[in-house]
């Protein structure tokens, strides 16, 4: 069972990026003796879940099969159909699932499984992929993940205001790895006029990755021409703004890429869901920290965080951090 595990994990980070609003849920069918049969993920939005796309792959060997599914299946109609009742339809015997359905509409799946004499599991797992999108049907807004890069001494710049680069070119490598499983890609107006960003998701040889997120300034002020007005962008006045503009057209998964004073204003609405942090082995003394202002007058009011990954990408670290982690009874 751990292999089909990993498989519908495996399957689930596959189509991060693609989703939105729906999660990116991965499914992986084993037979009576544990080979795998067939593995399925979410569609893009409007197309089959990912236990419909296991089962179709799966055909008439999904009978008497088990499905581990990383997301409780839905039970409601929505543009596709309950895939609770694909699971029954297609005669599986056993239902393992990861995580509890917190969507409302769409809960209740184990129990009209169980009503079908479909043997059902609660297996709780972290499953990373799915956290942002828990995340945002619990909050009503879309996750967001604040990501920097600074010295081990915490500046993202030197005094004389140079930072290209901090990190090394794995780090960066990631960086853009990352930005193609976000909806969206947030800035402040000073990083787009200072840097003339183009806030796309590229290969090491500096071509586009087939799935882009969408460019999202914030502020007031007139972006010059340049590469994020050439690609085409949008602008919103503050960050709430940009959340609830994002929400409501499926955004579910963002990325705020900074400066420091957009940093600390989001920190400062308390719309910071998790962090992810390139630390490189270099020590500046002074220069431009992460955040632009203090958001704690004393230690006990720090904003803390929940450490969930910690690994080496070339010389430097990379480090992820949660507020909270859901997804577990
Ligand atoms: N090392 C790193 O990881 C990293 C990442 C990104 C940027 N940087 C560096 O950061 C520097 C730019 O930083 P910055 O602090 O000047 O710019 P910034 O944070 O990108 O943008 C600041 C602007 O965002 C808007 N804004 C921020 N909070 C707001 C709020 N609560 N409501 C409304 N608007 C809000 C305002 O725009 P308006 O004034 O237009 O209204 C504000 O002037 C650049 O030099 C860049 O290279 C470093």
């Amino acid at each position: 069972m751990v292999g089909a595990t990993e498989a519908a994990i495996q399957a689930g980070n596959v189509v991060r990026g693609t989703t939105s609003p729906n999660p990116p849920v991965g499914c992986a069918l084993v037979d009576a003796s544990g080979e795998l049969i067939a593995t399925g993920a979410t569609s893009p939005a409007g197309g089959p879940h990912a236990e419909v796309n296991a089962l179709r792959e799966a055909g008439d060997r999904a009978r008497g099969a088990t499905a581990v599914v990383t997301l409780e299946p839905c039970n409601h109609t929505g543009r596709t159909g309950p895939c609770s009742h694909a699971l029954t339809q297609a005669g599986v015997a056993r239902v393992v699932y990861l995580t509890a359905d917190p969507f409302e509409p769409a809960a209740g799946g184990a129990e009209h499984l169980r009503d079908r004499g479909v043997e059902v599991v609660f297996q709780p797992e972290r499953v990373a992929a799915l956290q942002p999108w828990l995340r945002s049907v619990r909050n009503n807004r879309p996750s967001v993940t604040l990501k920097f890069a600074s010295t081990l001494d915490g500046f993202t710049a030197a005094v004389d205001g140079s930072s290209k680069w901090i990190t090394g070119e794995k780090a960066r490598e990631l960086v853009h790895q990352d930005r193609a499983t976000r909806d969206a890609i947030i800035v402040g107006t000073g990083t787009a006029i200072a840097d003339n960003p183009s806030l796309t998701a590229r290969y090491p040889d500096g071509s586009t990755r087939p799935v882009q997120p969408r460019r999202v300034v914030v502020g007031t002020r007139n972006v010059p021409e340049g590469n994020l007005t050439r690609l085409g962008f949008e602008q919103y006045a503050t960050p709430e703004e940009a959340l609830q503009a994002l929400w409501e057209t499926g955004g579910r998964d963002v990325l705020v890429e900074g400066g420091p004073a957009l940093a600390a204003s989001f920190l400062e609405l308390d719309a910071v869901d998790a962090v992810q942090a390139y630390i490189a082995p270099a020590l500046l003394g002074d220069g431009r920290g992460v955040l632009n202002r203090s958001i704690a007058d004393t230690i006990a009011h720090a904003r803390r965080f929940r450490t969930t990954c910690v690994r080496p990408v070339g010389n430097d670290v990379f480090l992820e951090m949660e507020k909270d982690v859901y997804g577990s009874r």
